[in-house]
């Protein structure tokens, strides 16, 4: 949701934390700042807007020092604005925040504050932070952070600076917070790609953990200063994994990297012979999955559609019922859920609060869990038992693409797994299966030869208000998902329904020139059924777009273009038939003119409830 960037060393603070929060930017973009501490005094500089508002400013006017915070904003408390946003300082600008995060009880200690003469600059919650830090100060800034922290309720992740100290604090919980460990300098920030292109050593911070960056190093201590020892976490994958790459947009990266991103989800865990599904960090054994009674399965946005995705393909290769939930609702629906049932949290970023909050709501009533995350150490993966990693490598663009093909993926191996412990499965169409996944890359390489084509099609969209997503059975969760990839990247007004359930309804909303998307992944009796129901929208005047299977494509002339997916065994042209909503909504937001990877009013990482 925010993006923060600390850095105290012997180069330019400015500069570092520029290029850092440029990293971060997916995580919040309303509104950006620095404070630095120049000499004896902190300087800070913060404007409503993108980071390039703050980087215009100081590129004229540099702020000059070597210790320094940084923040890209996406507003909770308070409307973006130069006043909200951060670094958040005390009255006399001695100390400086920034947060992620939110302080539950911000109002109840602005009360305090005020009532011993603080005087407050903006709405946010987070200033709070800065005068508690100003109140409890005797010349010793750990100390104060400390016991300011141990007032504050809710999730943060919190940085701090002191004009009379040559250092940086802070301290996580339920927000993402990492060390960068440098030679001569060390780095504090929400996620890895900020620091990649100085170090690869760093601290993925736990909990309460409270850390002191100074120039001769990182220490890390408990509430009580007793000291923590944290492992070196050394990263692999490389800074241009989050960099475009020549690409005019992430998205259109991440969507090209597909392929690839499938590949590496599936290496090493996938055989035909032995026990065909090999997970590691899985402890769930044959024995404890047949006592189990009901899997859920509970995420957010596009990870929610993978898990409905997940609920159609477990059901129906290990027979075992499976809800899904948006993890917003979860909780508050007092769901049946207790020691016998397995919860699967899938969240690409490994942080969104809802979904977190969720699955500790889910071992509290005894739930076995596991985890399907892209984040190697995030909040999701250290709170599950079991965790199962998707490998697509860093993702940026706000709309998920491979992060969320490889959640497919994850699905597909606990289908086969949960089939074969069940019994419902058998080894040769666990084979069928395992030959089939093998080609999906290729298949998915296919439909990427088709950008060409799917852009002229777009072009539909481009002066449209309301699209409409159509499919049966599993097609209908892939509907799902490509109506909420068009409304959220190119503000189309997208619905998606049941192809069966239009005729109830939503078909009055139809008319001469409506679009209407069909996916249609299978053949067969249904895909007659579909058939029918696109004969009823054509018979509309609405347009029609038809993502079909080769040799299922129209034959009656009830599509206006017809995009066709690879012949492909039952089940397997899901991710093709994905990857053509993605382009389509890509396309379309870009015809509109759309900032493709940075959406209004969303953000990657949602780390507030
Ligand atoms: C935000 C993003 C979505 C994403 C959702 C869940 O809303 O804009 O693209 O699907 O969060 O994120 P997660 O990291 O939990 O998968």
């Amino acid at each position: 949701m925010c993006g923060i960037v600390g850095y105290i060393g012997r180069k330019s603070a400015q500069n570092i934390i520029l290029s850092g929060l440029n990293k971060l930017e997916y995580r919040g973009y309303d509104s950006a700042g620095i404070a630095v501490k120049c000499g004896e005094e902190i300087i800070e500089r913060k404007f409503k807007g993108r980071l390039s508002v703050l980087e215009g400013f100081l590129c004229d006017n540099p702020v000059h020092g070597n210790i320094g915070i940084g923040h890209t904003r996406w507003a909770t408390h308070g409307a973006p604005s130069d006043e909200n946003a951060h670094p958040h300082s005390s009255t006399d600008y001695s100390i400086s925040v920034v947060h992620n995060g939110i302080i539950e009880n911000y109002v109840q200690i602005k009360e305090e504050l005020t009532s011993l003469g603080y005087v407050f600059r903006s709405q946010t919650d987070t200033e709070v932070a800065a005068h508690l830090i100003h109140h409890y100060y005797e010349g010793d800034l750990l100390d104060a952070f400390i016991k300011a922290v141990g007032k504050l309720k809710g999730a943060y992740a919190l940085v701090a600076i002191s004009e009379k100290e040559e250092k940086i604090v802070c301290v996580r919980k339920d927000s993402p917070l990492i060390i960068g460990l440098g030679e001569n300098e060390s780095f504090v920030a929400s996620d890895i790609p900020a620091v990649l292109e100085y170090t690869r050593d760093v601290y993925l911070m736990d909990d309460n953990v409270f850390a002191e960056l100074t120039h001769d190093g990182v220490s890390l201590c408990d509430e009580n200063k007793h000291p923590v020892q944290n492992e070196v976490y050394h990263v692999t994958w490389d800074a241009q994994d989050a960099t475009k790459g020549g690409y005019e947009h992430f998205m259109l990266k991440e969507i090209f990297e597909q392929p690839t991103s499938v590949r590496n989800t599936l290496r090493g865990r996938l055989d035909k012979i032995g026990d065909k599904v090999t997970l590691d960090d899985f402890r769930l054994t044959k024995e404890d999955f047949n006592k189990i009674s009901k899997v859920y399965i509970v995420a957010c946005g596009t990870a929610y559609y993978a898990g409905c995705i997940g609920k159609y393909l477990i059901e129906k290769y290990a027979r075992k019922t499976v809800e899904t939930d948006v993890a917003s609702e979860f909780r508050y629906k007092d769901p049946i859920i207790d020691e016998n049932t397995l919860f699967i949290a899938i969240s690409q970023s490994g942080e969104t609060a809802d979904t977190l909050a969720g699955l500790r709501y889910a071992k509290k009533m005894g739930a076995k869990v596991l985890s399907i995350t892209n984040v190697v150490g995030s909040s999701v993966a250290r709170e599950s038992e079991n965790v199962l990693y998707t490998w697509a490598g860093p993702e940026i663009a706000v709309a998920s693409t491979k992060a969320f093909s490889t959640q497919i993926i994850a699905m597909y191996l606990l289908a086969i797994k949960f089939g074969l412990y069940s019994g419902n499965l058998s080894e040769e169409k666990a084979d069928e299966l395992i030959d089939s996944i093998y080609m999906l890359d290729k298949n998915i390489e296919t439909v990427l030869g088709k950008i060409g084509e799917i852009e002229g099609i777009a072009h539909m969209f481009e002066s449209i208000k309301d699209a409409f997503f159509i499919g049966r059975g599993v097609d209908h969760y892939l509907s799902m998902e490509g109506s909420l990839k068009m409304k959220e990247i190119s503000y189309i007004h997208a619905e998606a329904y049941q192809a069966g359930e239009l005729k109830h309804g939503p078909i009055a909303l139809l008319e001469e020139g409506s679009v209407v998307v069909c996916t249609l992944t299978y053949g067969g009796e249904l895909c007659d059924k579909v058939m029918s129901n696109l004969k009823e929208v054509k018979a509309r005047g609405a347009k029609v777009v038809l993502i079909a299977e080769e040799g299922n494509e129209d034959n009656d002339g009830v599509s206006d273009v017809i995009i066709s997916l690879p012949k492909a065994h039952e089940d397997m042209n899901i991710l093709p038939a994905a990857v053509v909503l993605q382009l389509l909504a890509y396309y379309s937001a870009v015809n509109r003119g759309c900032d493709v990877d940075k959406p209004r009013n969303l953000a990657k990482s949602v780390t507030v409830e």
